[in-house]
């Protein structure tokens, strides 16, 4: 069976973009390949984070994995620091990788915006552990949003010049990004130009996945929109990003589609038609929120799951590292 992985940055506040855009297909992935799920820790700390936060926003992305779910028996879930292979990976890249080829990093350039001087050596060298994440597992596909993808690219080049260098060709293989259906993206619900983000500081913003179904009601209710009422079909959504985001979330949340949505509330008011998103929302989100904040009171169980896929992860990589390195000539 081909082997995935997929990563998840631990940085706290989880919303519906995260769900819909990242967690729930990784969730539809596991019936057809073999699945590392990582909670990447290392990655997360390129930029500052509270070492006691860090540790609950580790447990609670664990949390809402398994919630969600992911299943932790059949498939490998487990936090990146606790694998000590993608750190030794990681520093073998970086001798293979090349300054040239990290310049070109857009996302890099973004995130340390102006003060790039000050910015984490770990931040720019980000997408070599990404490498060493996936190659440390000879991971042949990755689930990648837009903005991952620039970075998938670079561990094709870094497993590639490795194979070339070192003369072993096909060692490492070229990890292939999974294209997940026509993604959905979920927008702000005060601005539908912006992308629904755990870093916009309004909480209207963003639905969180632990929000209760008062707060979801709520700020579905104060979502904005237009005075229009809903059009018949998807091209009376030209020019309507509020609009169209809050059709869109109803979509996703059916496994339907924006036209068939269309096909039965056209016409109505937008007023009627977050009532039945609410329903729809709180339906569908009621459960994993439930059982997210059932696991957030048992670290126990999360620690011990963790600790379990760590075994497990480990017994894949070890094997790969060990050739590595003799490949290497350590
Ligand atoms: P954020 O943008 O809130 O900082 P992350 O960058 O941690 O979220 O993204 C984690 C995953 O969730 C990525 O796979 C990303 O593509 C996906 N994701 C984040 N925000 C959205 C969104 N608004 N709509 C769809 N997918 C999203
Ligand atoms: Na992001």
């Amino acid at each position: 069976m081909e082997r995935v992985f997929s990563g998840a940055q631990p940085t706290g506040n989880l919303h519906l973009g995260n769900y819909l855009g990242a967690i729930r297909n990784w969730v539809a992935l596991q019936k057809d390949f073999e699945c590392i799920f990582c909670v990447v820790d290392m990655h997360a700390i390129t930029v500052w984070q509270d070492p006691k936060e860090l540790r609950s926003n580790i447990r609670e992305l664990a949390a809402s994995m398994i919630a969600s779910g992911i299943d932790p028996e059949k498939h490998v879930l487990f936090n990146q620091s606790q694998v000590s292979a993608h750190a030794e990976l990681a520093w073998i890249f970086n001798c293979v990788a090349r300054i040239g080829w990290l310049n070109r990093m857009t996302q890099f350039k973004e995130k340390a915006g102006k003060h790039r001087e000050n910015a984490s050596l770990g931040l720019y060298a980000y997408p070599s552990l990404m490498a060493a994440d996936i190659l440390t597992y000879k991971a042949t596909h990755v689930p990648v949003g837009e903005d991952q993808k620039q970075h998938l690219e670079l561990a094709r080049d870094i497993a590639l010049k490795f194979n070339n260098d070192y003369e072993v060709e096909g060692f490492f293989p070229q990890p292939e990004p999974l294209i997940l259906g026509p993604a959905t993206r979920v927008m702000s619900l005060r601005d539908g130009s912006k992308k629904m983000s755990k870093s916009d500081p309004s909480e209207m913003a963003r639905i969180n996945m632990t929000d209760d179904a008062d707060t979801l009601s709520k700020k579905i209710r104060k979502a904005k929109t237009d005075p229009e009422p809903l059009p018949s079909e998807a091209a009376g959504l030209e020019g309507r990003p509020e609009a169209k985001n809050l059709i869109t979330i109803f979509a996703a949340l059916t496994n339907s589609t924006v036209d068939k949505v269309l096909s039965e509330h056209g016409g109505t008011q937008f007023s009627g038609f977050k009532q039945a998103l609410t329903d729809v929302v709180v339906t569908k989100l009621a459960p994993i929120t439930e059982e997210m904040a059932r696991l957030n009171n048992d670290n126990a169980y999360i620690d011990a799951v963790l600790a379990k896929g760590a075994e497990r992860a480990n017994a894949i990589a070890q094997p790969i590292l060990r050739d590595v390195k003799e490949t290497v000539g350590f």
